[in-house]
């Protein structure tokens, strides 16, 4: 029923917001036996590829995106990866106003961008990382007296906290171990935030251990300094100066969790493993969580028999070109029955 109907009472919405609504959140959470199995835990997948515009970003920008209406802002600008793109151009051409996008040049995946476009934002390509798009975004927002809607605006953490809602209703518990991937440091922090206030509602008596995964090229919360020049496969998590990282830290700090980094390469076998082993397709980004725990079962800090659930931020067909980049080719035939006899081994 979206979030801002859904929880609309632990939100900060008012009789003056405006009712936005793209049905986000609700999302599955799927239990995945066979991988469960392999690393001895009761493993969970919450499954934020299936939000409308394709990754977690839709919870927050629902609400800030009402509250800018609230506010009678003219337009909408952010700077990003590819997802808060996505999504921020969706909300912004759902409810009718104009959209700003600034991008790092040639490191979007595919879909991303092609999902900002045909929303109808206008995407600005700048030559520089993540951290520089950010910093001009934040710029323009004040010349311009645009809404800002990446995740320096504090509506979007609020709302990010639904996820950790949904997970304790859903399993009548918190998990033992939280696992998420880590960029901005934006959505650790959020489901922290979440987790907490779930116990104090008590509806949960635990809380979990919150273990965040950056890829190795860009951990600067597991090396604790800035990555001037952040280089991943995982291009949404390419991010050197995090936003969020002392709420992140915080969040680690207190839960007794870790920030690990992953290497490009266990993303990727990690993902393989979730499509082939789960029969679910996320991103890169969002396989770091289970290429993380699989590391963590391997230096024997993953208590056998927990219950572990793992973020898959974004969906897979977000970026296909990394995904056929690992996969073999389609097996091409004739039109006869012979053919296709000999290829069916
Ligand atoms: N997973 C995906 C698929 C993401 O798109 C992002 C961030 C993250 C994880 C990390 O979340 O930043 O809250 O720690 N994407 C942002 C964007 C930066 O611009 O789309 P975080």
């Amino acid at each position: 029923m979206g979030v801002l109907k859904r929880y609309g009472a632990k939100l900060p919405v008012t009789d003056k917001t405006p009712s936005v609504n793209l049905e986000e959140g609700s999302t599955p959470l799927v239990r995945l036996d066979r991988i469960g199995e392999k690393l001895g835990v009761e493993l969970w997948a919450k499954l934020e590829g299936c939000n409308p515009s394709g990754s977690f970003k839709d919870r927050g920008m629902v609400l800030a995106v009402a509250k800018a209406l609230e506010d009678g802002a003219r337009a909408l600008v952010c700077a990003s990866t590819g997802n808060t793109s996505a999504s921020a151009a969706a909300y912004a051409a759902h409810v009718g106003v104009p959209c700003y996008v600034l991008l790092p040049s040639g490191k979007v995946a595919l879909g991303k961008l092609a999902q900002a476009l045909i929303y109808g934002a206008k995407v600005i390509s700048i030559e520089g990382n993540f951290d520089r798009a950010l910093d001009m975004a934040r710029e323009a927002a004040e010349v311009r007296s645009f809404a800002m809607v990446n995740s320096v605006n504090p509506y979007r953490l609020i709302a990010q906290k639904t996820g950790a809602w949904e997970i304790c209703e859903s399993l009548g518990k918190a998990p033992d171990i939280h696992a998420i991937p880590v960029g901005n440091a934006c959505n650790i922090s959020a489901y922290w935030a979440g987790y907490r206030d779930a116990r104090v509602w008590g509806n949960i008596t635990s809380l979990p251990r919150m273990m965040g995964f950056q890829a190795e090229g860009a951990s600067p919360l597991v090396t604790n300094k800035p990555c001037p020049d952040p280089e991943t496969i995982a291009t949404a998590i390419r991010i050197g100066n995090p936003v969020s990282a002392e709420l992140a830290r915080e969040a680690v700090r207190e839960s007794g969790g870790e920030f690990n980094a992953v290497t490009d390469d266990e993303i990727l076998n990690a993902q393989l493993i979730l499509a082939k082993d789960g029969g679910i397709f996320a991103e890169p980004a969002s396989c770091a969580t289970l290429a993380g725990l699989i590391k963590l079962k391997e230096s024997r800090k993953l208590p056998e028999g927990s219950t572990a659930v793992m973020i898959l931020t974004g969906n897979g067909l977000k970026d296909p070109d990394t995904a056929l980049s690992q996969v073999g080719k389609p097996i091409k035939i004739g039109s006869t029955l012979e053919e296709l006899m000999e290829a069916l081994v």
